[in-house]
């Protein structure tokens, strides 16, 4: 059966959510566990479906592992298989992240290239690139990527920004001999907790944080991590602040990381909101009008691409014009066609939306595209005219925890129903 979830026009919201913990930031400490000695111990980890996929590759390759309540096990002592499958891979393109560790380990994998995806073509060129500087042979055929070598530490400089790139060279590196120095490295916060969790693990690192990152391998000795707590998810958070600023509701967020969010929140200030700030918990207040806004997404600490869509149906709802210029990804804008549904009026030119506001949205059914676009409907939907039916609804469970229980208990209304085949 294929679920769709039916949205009531949802009254003010109010009340308070709990942020969980990152996705983005799970999934490559899911993948470092491959360089561990030891058990590995993660708290705080979100329940949702790209970490069930990463975990259910991990098994394939041969390791245990537990997971409940957000606490997760990993025993990866017994890989005793290192093809990443396709079968696995083409589900959740963050797959690839397995590779650094994978060939720093046992100097020979097969991962399946992740294929195409919905935003765009999302290339692992720098990845190999990379790789191939460290010493890797990288030969791809009937669409694996076939790797091997002993690695060696060296200088990379990265041509474009790249996230789970980075991430992939940081691992490689941790094992590799001598050092590694990343130029044009990402700064995103999990990146930063990667580096975290592998310097307490006994690397030596410096430039945490910055986008030049210096790496002493360990020349093939495995890692003894400590035990470590997912940092919150700070585009979960954004998520929910949209919420709150397209309903103009007062709604408090709790375990959030108010520094991670700045790019965002300038936005909000700008479009008329404002915030309490407490020890991990942040409120958003309502605006007395909500002002149109122009957005450039660009990487950390800039405005974020995965906020995008949010930022998009909000705009829907200012007295204005908003520009929203999507500069990382080439085909990020597909919510706009399912927002004109609910009688939007968003047009695009190139990689720029121009968002004409106030629209009063009327409820349809529309369909999801991938996750930052589904929350976007999941926004809309809120504040539409009657009722709004969001298909393919399984996007939206792949990075967002108990998102219909959070939403439920700050007021929202809405269902999560079966439908025979689309
Ligand atoms: C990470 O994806 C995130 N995923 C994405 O979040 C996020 O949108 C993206 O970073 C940008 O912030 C995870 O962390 C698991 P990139 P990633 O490599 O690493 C190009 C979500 O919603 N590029 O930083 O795959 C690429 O095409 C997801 O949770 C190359 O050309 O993104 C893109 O245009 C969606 N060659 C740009 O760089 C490469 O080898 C940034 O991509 C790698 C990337």
């Amino acid at each position: 059966m294929y679920k769709y979830l039916k949205i009531h026009r949802s009254p003010k919201l109010n009340g308070e959510v709990e942020i969980s913990g990152a996705k983005n930031a799970a999934l490559p400490l899911i993948a470092s566990s491959i360089l561990s000695k030891n058990e590995v111990n993660f708290t705080n980890v979100p329940e949702v479906a790209d970490v069930k996929t990463l975990l259910k590759l991990l098994k394939n390759l041969g390791c245990e592992f537990e997971f409940q309540n957000g606490n997760l096990k990993i025993d990866t002592s017994n890989i005793n298989n290192t093809t990443a499958v396709y079968e696995i891979v083409k589900t959740m393109r963050a797959s690839i992240l397995v590779l650094g560790p994978l060939l720093a380990r046992f100097g020979k994998c097969k991962v399946s290239l992740p294929g195409g995806c919905a935003i765009g073509a999302r290339p692992v060129d720098l990845h190999l690139k990379a790789l191939k500087l460290m010493g890797a042979d990288i030969k791809i055929q009937n669409g694996y990527i076939n790797a091997s070598g002993k690695l060696k530490g060296c200088d990379i400089v990265f041509d474009k920004i790249t996230v789970t790139g980075t991430e992939n060279i940081i691992m490689a590196a941790s094992m590799a001999k001598g050092k590694t120095r990343i130029i044009n490295a990402a700064k995103e916060p999990e990146v930063t907790q990667l580096c975290n969790v592998l310097k307490e693990a006994g690397i030596e690192i410096e430039g945490i944080g910055s986008d030049e990152i210096i790496i002493n391998g360990t020349e093939g000795e495995l890692l003894k991590f400590k035990n470590t707590s997912i940092i919150p998810d700070r585009i979960e958070a954004g998520t929910y602040l949209a919420a709150g600023a397209i309903t103009n509701s007062k709604i408090t967020l709790n375990n959030v990381i108010t520094e991670h969010l700045e790019g965002i929140l300038v936005k909000f200030r700008e479009m008329g909101f404002s915030f309490e700030e407490k020890a991990n918990s942040l409120t958003i207040l309502p605006a007395k009008k909500i002002n149109p806004v122009t957005i450039i997404t660009t990487e950390y600490p800039g405005f974020p691409t995965d906020m995008q869509a949010q930022f998009m149906a909000i705009a829907t709802q200012a007295e204005g014009v908003s520009i929203i210029e999507e500069r990382l990804f080439e085909n990020r804008f597909m919510h706009v066609p399912e927002l004109n549904r609910l009688n939007a009026n968003i047009s695009i030119n190139s990689k720029t939306a121009t968002i004409i506001g106030k629209s009063k949205l009327i409820g349809a059914d529309v369909m999801a595209t991938d996750l930052r676009a589904s929350s976007a409907l999941v926004l809309a939907g809120l504040i539409a005219k009657g009722q709004t039916n969001v298909h393919r609804i399984y996007h939206l469970f792949r990075g967002y925890e108990k998102l219909i229980e959070k939403f439920t208990k700050i007021g929202a209304k809405m269902e999560l129903l079966s439908e025979e085949r689309p």
